[in-house]
């Protein structure tokens, strides 16, 4: 299968383009930092010639000023959606996030990944955005659509938190495997998660397409402290739901706009 990967440059995409290609996938990358931007229409149009799904990442990933998000994540996500349907690609994996619904408790019960939104910042409100142009491009156009409420997908688990939040670079090839492949798949919503035995979210989704992830945070890295979690932890979205990642914050903390 030939599939067109957005922000491949970006350390999700990197971690995928390294991993695809070994599962059987043809990636054609494509990146502002090659650019490449989704918002130009012949660019993304040439680019998904000849291709039969997209894995679209590109995107700011974390709080920022309006004017940064609505660019990249709200006209970014509708131009890739829309660029799909134009091309009659009918296969889109999109890249949520866990701050879709941030400020959702997380208990001794595993979350089911069709939480309600809850978003934790305008980063989140975007991605609550992409999740609902998925959903309409499913039900208007038939496309198959998955959304991914990635946690934290790093090289490694970097502290506490990601004992529960870690996606791994070989889980993560896993699940994007499975969405791509899947025969059952019209629009799911799934958790981007590991098999983290101190996970908060439900693995259920993901196995409705055939993600089978193998690894866990807690055996990869033993040093880390399971009790280090302190009262951020207590939702879902951790520090992004605290006063640092306000957008007040972020806007005097960076020249952009807010509008
Ligand atoms: N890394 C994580 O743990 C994590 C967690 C939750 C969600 N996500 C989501 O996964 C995606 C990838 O995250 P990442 O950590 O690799 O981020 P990243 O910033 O490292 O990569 C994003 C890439 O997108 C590119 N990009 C941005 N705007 C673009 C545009 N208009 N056209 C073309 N390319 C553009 C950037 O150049 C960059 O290479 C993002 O959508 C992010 O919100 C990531």
């Amino acid at each position: 299968m030939k599939i067109l990967l957005t922000g491949s440059s970006g350390q999700v995409g990197r971690m995928l383009s390294a991993r695809l290609p070994a599962l059987g996938f043809e990636v054609r990358e494509f990146d502002r930092a090659n650019g490449q931007d989704v918002n130009d229409p012949a660019a993304l149009d040439s680019a998904l010639v000849d291709i039969q799904a997209v894995v679209h990442l590109a995107g700011q990933p974390t709080e920022a000023p309006w004017s940064v998000i609505r660019e990249a994540n709200i006209d970014g996500a509708l131009a890739v959606f829309e660029g799909a349907r134009r091309a009659g690609i009918r296969r889109v994996v999109f890249a949520s996030s866990n701050h879709a619904v941030g400020f959702t408790p997380h208990s001794s019960e595993e979350l089911d990944a069709a939480t309600p939104p809850r978003p934790d910042t305008l980063y989140g409100v975007s991605k609550v955005f992409g999740e609902a142009l998925g959903r309409y491009y499913a039900d208007r156009y038939g496309m198959q659509v998955a959304c991914l409420r990635i946690g934290s997908c790093s090289e490694h688990p970097r502290d506490g938190r990601s004992l529960a939040t870690w996606l791994s670079p070989d889980d993560c090839a896993r699940l994007i495997q499975a969405c791509l492949g899947s025969s059952e798949l019209t629009y799911a919503l799934i958790w981007g998660v590991s098999a983290n035995r101190y996970r908060w979210w439900s693995l259920a989704a993901g196995a409705e397409v055939g993600y089978r992830p193998l690894d866990d945070a807690a055996i990869t890295r033993p040093d880390l402290d399971v009790e280090d979690r302190r009262d951020i932890d207590a939702v879902v979205g951790g520090e992004y739901t605290g006063a640092s990642y306000d957008i007040d914050e972020v806007v005097r903390g960076s020249e952009g706009d807010r509008t």
